[in-house]
């Protein structure tokens, strides 16, 4: 029995199943993992996750009730839940990354998702059977008034399950993304828009991002269920229970960041890149290839940044790594493809004997993209909607001369916005002038704002962060 319960979609390791059946593991990506895997380190925190694949459910099948051989890891236990797969497709795939996922990020003009039709009320039905297992499993681990940390759009319904059968723990939810406003929010079907908010507020504590994504979960609760909101209190009262609402602002643990990022390997990949781009100045953008993450537009940006600015042909590289991401959708597939299209049109247009323009890279490299962090000039953080974005955060650690240039709808921008050169992520004329002002910004200045960047990326390390959200369980 345990006494801190960590519940998300992805855990801290995954396993990947070679044709002879050897397993092997992996950190788990995206920001929810890096965050919560600085924390979860003690043998105090159980981790519960979902098994995602084949050669994850292969590891839960060699694991003595589920908890899996993490060796070489530097985490705590977990415990993958191996999900019947057609249920797990069909809550993480279909509502989870297809519906919730592009109703928080406000990509409601894409040609197929989200749509409501009986077929997505089945899939509701697994997503619910999803959430069950979850509070099926937190209600078996957790020891009596333990505390128990609910993350992200997949188990929105799991704290409210987790407390009918649970009444005695502290249960806090916790939203990596942004929340969308109540006129986005409530174009999902009635009961779903109810059911999804009467979920998280199952949870004593609803903690987000940054205010505006808290804000909207209010207005969203005042007009979905007419629940009782005290803005000013952060609290939101319905059927007579009162959800606290909290803002933490995950930073990153600069220390550890450098330390990983002055090891060997990056260093021989800064020599690599250093030979591809010799002295030429570096436009970086590192992201998994996510309809959100706006690359095209910031492809687009750097062609008008070179078309306007031919004194600059030959001088710069836009080094691009966009690593793969949910390809089990047919929208994350065709936006890798609308990626591609783009960065070779650019190439075909302005690459010349001994210049290439842009340099995209798809496969997925930790080292090396710490390598491009460090040798950044500029870093291009353009997303149309996100709910923090660590890259933001990141980039001015590892390059103390790199200027930021970052969506303002960026979770990242209420910290990093007086110090970045903050664009409209649709903009894309005003994206291609950042990259120029960027690039021409005097040396003194680009310091100075990094230094502060710097100490706002770090204000608050994971380890801060979670312990802020466990003390505002107590
Ligand atoms: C975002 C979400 C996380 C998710 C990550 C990677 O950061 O908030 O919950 O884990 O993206 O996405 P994936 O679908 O690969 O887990």
């Amino acid at each position: 029995m345990s006494s801190t319960l960590i519940a998300s979609n992805r855990g801290p390791v995954s396993f990947i199943l070679s044709d002879d059946g050897a397993l092997t593991m992996r950190r788990g990506g995206g920001g929810l993992v890096s965050g919560l895997s600085e924390v979860a380190r003690g043998d105090d925190h159980l981790w519960i996750c979902a098994a995602l694949s084949d050669g994850d459910r292969s590891a839960v099948r060699l694991a003595p009730e589920g908890r899996i051989d993490r060796a070489g890891y530097d985490t705590g236990p977990v415990r993958m839940l191996d999900i019947a797969p057609a249920v797990f497709h069909r809550a993480y795939n279909a509502v989870a990354n297809s519906t919730l996922w592009f109703v928080s990020h406000l990509l409601y003009n894409t040609p197929f998702a989200p749509t409501f039709d009986t077929r997505f009320h089945r899939e509701w039905e697994s997503y619910r059977e999803y959430n069950g297992a979850f509070a099926l499993a937190l209600a078996e681990e957790a020891a009596h008034g333990a505390k128990v940390m609910i993350q992200d759009y997949h188990l929105t319904l799991a704290p409210a399950m987790l407390r009918v059968d649970r009444p005695d723990l502290r249960v806090a939810h916790f939203s990596h993304t942004p929340w969308a406003p109540p006129e986005y929010f409530s174009l999902l079907p009635d009961g779903i828009a109810a059911e999804i908010l009467q979920g998280v507020l199952g949870a004593d504590h609803a903690g987000f991002l940054t205010d505006r994504w808290a804000a909207a979960f209010m207005d969203c609760c005042e007009a979905v269920l007419d629940a009782r909101v005290d803005r000013a209190a952060k609290t939101v009262e319905f059927e007579g229970r009162l959800t606290r609402i909290g803002v933490h602002a995950l930073g990153v643990d600069g220390d550890a960041l450098v330390a990983r990022a002055f090891e060997p390997d990056v260093e021989s990949h800064m020599l690599a890149i250093k030979e591809q781009v010799g002295d030429r100045r570096l436009i970086v953008r590192i992201d998994r290839t996510e309809l959100s993450k706006n690359i095209v537009r910031g492809m687009l940006a750097y062609r008008e940044f070179l078309a306007e600015h031919p004194e600059w042909h030959g001088k710069v590289v836009h080094l691009a790594f966009a690593y793969p991401s949910r390809h089990d959708l047919p929208e994350y597939r065709e936006y890798t493809a609308a990626v591609q299209r783009c960065a070779k049109e650019i190439e075909d247009e302005y690459a010349t004997d001994d210049w290439d323009p842009l340099i995209l890279n798809m496969q997925d490299d930790y080292p090396r993209s710490l390598a491009a962090y460090r040798m950044a000039d500029v870093l291009l953080v353009n997303p149309i909607r996100d709910g923090m974005n660590l890259v933001a955060k990141e980039g001015p650690i590892l390059s103390p001369r790199c200027v930021l240039v970052l969506s303002r709808e960026a979770g990242a921008a209420a910290e990093l916005g007086a110090d970045s050169l903050l664009v409209n992520p649709y903009d894309v004329s005003g994206t291609a002038a950042a990259l120029h002002e960027g690039l021409v910004m005097p040396d003194k200045e680009r310091a100075e704002r990094c230094t502060r960047l710097r100490r706002a990326a770090t204000a608050m390390p994971p380890e801060m962060w979670f312990a802020d959200q466990l003390a505002a369980l107590t």
